[in-house]
């Protein structure tokens, strides 16, 4: 592929149209996968066009709505502009669009928040019904057919493969060089035939660098020029860098105690500031030939690879920041060399991030006293963005880091509470707590054990003395010594928040 021509084969150039068109071949109530994971790699002109259509038609009374199907979270000429015509039945497997999350948590849109691995063997299961249409965004088309992937993989492959009909966008912002960067893994067979994934380090390539798809179900191809749009990155705030020091400093502790090697594990980062912090630490410190095996590459993991401190990263999805994006593409020779882009199902698979022992690191809302942790809803019940690839990469990590400052809103609300209103992640998968206070290092711990150690080294001065007082007197008061709670106390800790009217 060069960089003047993207749809270079013949027999589907009758297909080109313009987004409008398009879009007037998606009916309501249908099921649609699209491309995008972060704000990379998703359709940017079809599914604007659709929403344009869908509040034209609730303007005139009659209901338009389609049920989303994504990899991850999008972007606002997706997740936003449909949302906000009201025209989505049901969205998965996770968002962090405002105007979705306001639209969730008043109950006007269904939300199906599942781990991202899951999400492609559920389709392939029929457990989420028929997939209508794909909506994929890729780089190109060549003359046999195959199609170049964008700067995101996600569930693409599945959407291409289960989809009854397929639009495509061919995007000529992305490079021409992301050609050859990927691998798509096309052996994955459904239970009882499965067999093992042979990937056994985050280099590996076990697959086809193309997405294949049967031309006759191309029903439509848009021309787009838009480049993909991630939040940029604020510097590494003092609360960041000192939660990354917190990590590094346990790194070198347990290479010293041989529990690690000496260049660790293949690393998996979440997303955000205090993950792109990590990174920086890493960059600036002791540990040389590091590789990564992770759901998103963000500018702090391209720093670290032209340092030459990260040797490899696999992953399934760039998420960079403008300035990151230009880095990229400047210099798109070094990296390509140096990264691989997978399916989500690949990047996050339990098997795979159990061989590989991967070191996970992930942020979170709360963490109970216990070590139960909440990524997702905030006081229990209103959805922030999702479980995302938090799970597979937490039950299946050799070990499993998850990180926050102590305190939200401004030193109101502790993020060390007595119980979690919400659990994504049970104290079984979860080894170390960090906050800017300190890290906790809960492995061999029984939960009394575990209390003691997350109160004394995560919580805020400010809280400390509460959550102290509640664990002594739920150990003397409660029917039960292993895990003591009083349970009306316990909620009223959340309950306290509401009251006070910091939600
Ligand atoms: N109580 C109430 N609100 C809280 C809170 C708490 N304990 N902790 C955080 N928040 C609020 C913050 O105030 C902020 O709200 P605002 O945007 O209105 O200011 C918001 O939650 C985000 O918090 P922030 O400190 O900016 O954290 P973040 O950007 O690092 O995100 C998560 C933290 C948990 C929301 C984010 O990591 C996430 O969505 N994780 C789940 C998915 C995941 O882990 N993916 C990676 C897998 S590869």
């Amino acid at each position: 592929m060069n960089n003047t021509s993207r749809i270079l084969c013949k027999a589907l150039q009758d297909r080109v149209m313009s987004a409008e068109a398009a879009a007037a071949l998606i009916p309501s109530g249908v099921n649609v996968g699209m491309s995008g994971f972060t704000g990379s790699g998703y359709p940017k002109a079809v599914p604007m066009a659709l929403a344009k259509r869908i509040a034209e038609a609730n303007r005139e009374g009659r209901k338009f709505r389609i049920s989303v199907w994504t990899g991850a979270s999008t972007a606002p000429e997706l997740d936003g502009a449909l949302a906000e015509a009201d025209g989505v039945e049901m969205r998965l497997p996770y968002q962090s669009d405002p105007t979705c999350r306001k639209r969730i948590n008043a109950g006007e849109m269904e939300y199906l928040d599942i781990h991202l691995s899951h999400v492609a063997q559920f389709v392939w299961f029929g457990f989420l019904g028929k997939l209508n249409i794909a909506l994929v965004e890729v780089a190109g088309i060549l003359e046999d057919g195959r199609l170049v992937p964008s700067s995101s993989i996600g569930n693409n492959k599945t959407w291409l493969d289960q989809a009854d009909k397929v639009i495509l966008e061919v995007n000529s912002s992305q490079s021409h060089r992301l050609e050859g960067m990927h691998d798509i893994y096309y052996g994955t067979n459904l239970p009882p035939h499965r067999q093992p994934i042979p990937l056994v380090t985050p280099r590996d390539r076990i697959g086809d660098a193309y997405l294949h798809c049967d031309p006759d179900k191309i029903i439509a191809i848009v021309e787009t020029s838009a480049s993909d749009r991630n939040s940029p990155f604020s510097p590494p705030d003092e609360n960041s860098q000192l939660i990354a020091g917190h990590i590094l400093e346990f790194f070198e502790h347990e290479v010293k105690r041989g529990r690690l090697p000496k260049n660790l594990l293949p690393l998996q980062s979440g997303v955000g500031n205090i993950a792109n912090a990590v990174m920086a630490g890493l960059n600036n410190g002791p540990f040389d030939n590091l590789t990564a095996y992770t759901e998103v590459l963000q500018d702090g993991m391209l720093d670290m690879i032209r340092s030459g401190k990260l040797s490899m990263a696999s992953a399934t999805a760039f998420s960079l920041s403008d300035a990151g994006l230009t880095e990229f593409n400047n210099n798109i020779e070094m990296y390509r060399e140096k990264i691989i882009l997978r399916p989500q199902e690949i990047s996050n698979h339990p098997e795979v991030i159990r061989r590989l022992g991967v070191i996970a690191m992930n942020g979170m809302i709360e963490a109970d006293i216990y070590g139960n942790v909440n990524s997702t809803h905030v006081m229990g019940s209103a959805i922030m963005n999702g479980i995302g690839g938090s799970g597979d990469f937490a039950r299946n990590a050799y070990i499993s880091i998850f990180m926050t400052p102590s305190q939200a809103k401004n030193g109101k609300i502790s993020c060390i509470v007595p119980m979690a209103s919400h659990v994504d992640h049970t104290e079984h998968d979860v080894q170390v707590i960090v906050t800017e206070q300190g890290l906790a290092d809960l492995r061999g711990l029984s939960p009394n054990q575990r209390a003691k150690v997350i109160i004394e080294n995560c919580a805020h001065p400010d809280f400390k003395p509460a959550l102290l007082d509640y664990h002594d007197r739920a150990y003397k008061g409660s029917s039960g010594r292993h895990t003591p709670h009083l349970l009306d106390e316990a909620l009223s800790w959340h309950r306290k928040y509401l009251a006070e009217g910091h939600m």
